[in-house]
């Protein structure tokens, strides 16, 4: 028998719990892990802005920290950062939200995301969500002792979850829809008729919603809509929302979830205990960007939009057949015609050309087929890569 401490405990019991083994590690890190020893790579992978924090947001955290604002705050956030998110989605949104007990603030919307799942989910009960989807919404469920039901999205749907196959899967486990629109991977985005066909479904089977719209700022061309907007929703929806994408603030570590009150206090009470408070400095900063920090936004839209049109154009040209997106900041080209599975896609075009692009089986079985390219990066990289791409596919392309 070993004498190694850790293996004669394993003898007796598991090292780790069954939750925790039945999800696998994220699909996204494992692949760029590879990426570190490599030099010369072009990365269309990680779903993150290129940009730096806008100078004024920065600036106002920096003068908070000379002040020495360094201490825990409220467990909801402080104070004037809920006043300030009340206002801002009451101005987009017409929504009335306390901030006294409505909202909170919370570690990115990763965290957010994490604690509605946990509030709500007693074990087994289920989620409906749509397949590919963000890479945590299933994993963060399972963890809750839930389980995921997927349902798939495609290409010829312009990846829009539809009404219908929702209502095919609920059952008197279901507990809730969850949904992210604009989405990631796809950079779909849900028309209001389609997202009211949804609430309709959710009503008449009494059903929450969780709503993760952080990528509600950045759409091209069409309007976002707010889960929460739909008549006779906003009790039954989990609104989240945050900082990372909008603001170019992912290292910022904010988000926040607004909901009606109880479900905000039970999502407190997991707060409480296991987060305490969103980091201070972090908060200071999303007061700023609340308050001034639209003029950013319309830059950075503007932006990614030329660099989505040279994407989407690109990609199609290649042959890579890639619905338009119409939010956030990735395309979500067809590899199909190359008869190699998304992970070998990915990985071979790593190796053969240093381009990286994420496999779309990251985000569930309906992502395979697909590679997720995120457009979060220079024109002229997106133009080098693109170069790359057609090498590749035209190397690899199937009769
Ligand atoms: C759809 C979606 N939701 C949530 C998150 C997590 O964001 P945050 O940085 O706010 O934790 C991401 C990040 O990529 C995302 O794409």
């Amino acid at each position: 028998m070993s004498t190694n401490p850790l293996e004669q405990l394993k003898t007796y019991r598991n090292l780790t719990s069954q939750r925790v083994s039945q999800i696998s590690p994220s699909g996204i890190r494992r692949f760029f892990d590879l990426i570190t020893s490599m030099d010369g790579v072009i990365s269309l992978g990680v779903g993150e802005p290129d940009f730096v924090t806008p100078w004024h947001i920065r600036e106002a955290a920096i003068y908070s920290l000379e002040k020495g604002y360094t201490m825990y705050t409220p467990n909801l956030g402080m104070p004037e950062l809920r006043h300030e998110l009340s206002r801002y989605l009451n101005d987009n949104y017409n929504l009335d939200y306390d901030p006294g007990g409505e909202l909170l603030i919370t570690v990115g919307v990763s965290e957010a995301l994490d604690l509605a799942i946990r509030a709500i989910l007693n074990p087994g009960d289920e989620v409906i969500m749509p397949d590919p989807c963000y890479v945590s919404y299933s994993p963060c469920v399972l963890l809750a002792g839930g389980a995921p039901i997927m349902v798939p999205t495609n290409q010829e749907n312009n990846f829009e979850i539809s009404a219908t196959d929702i209502e095919g899967r609920v059952t008197d486990r279901t507990k809730a829809i969850l949904i992210g629109y604009p989405a990631n991977p796809t950079g779909a985005v849900m028309t209001r008729d389609k997202l009211a066909q949804i609430a309709e479904v959710a009503r008449r089977n009494q059903i929450l919603v969780i709503s993760d719209e952080i990528y509600a700022r950045l759409v091209y061309g069409v309007e976002h809509t707010c889960f929460a907007t739909m008549p006779e929703m906003k009790e039954t929806t989990i609104l989240l929302g945050g900082f990372s994408k909008t603001y170019a603030m992912t290292g910022w570590r904010i988000g926040y979830a607004a909901a009606t009150g109880e479900i905000i206090a039970a999502m407190t009470k997991i707060h409480q205990y296991t987060m305490l408070c969103a980091s201070i400095t972090g908060q200071v900063a999303a007061i700023e960007a609340l308050k001034s920090g639209d003029s950013s936004i319309s830059e950075m839209v503007e932006e990614y939009n030329k660099r989505r049109m040279v994407m989407v154009k690109g990609l199609n040209d290649i042959g890579l057949s890639c619905f338009e997106p119409k939010g956030a900041f990735y395309a979500f080209p067809s590899i199909k015609s190359t008869g190699m599975t998304s992970e070998k896609f990915a990985e071979r075009l790593l190796i053969e050309e240093k381009v990286a692009v994420v496999p779309g089986s990251a985000f569930g079985q309906g992502g395979e087929g697909y590679v997720r390219c995120c457009y979060a990066t220079s024109l002229a990289d997106i133009e080098e890569a693109l170069a790359r791409m057609k090498r590749f596919v035209t190397k690899h392309q199937v009769a």
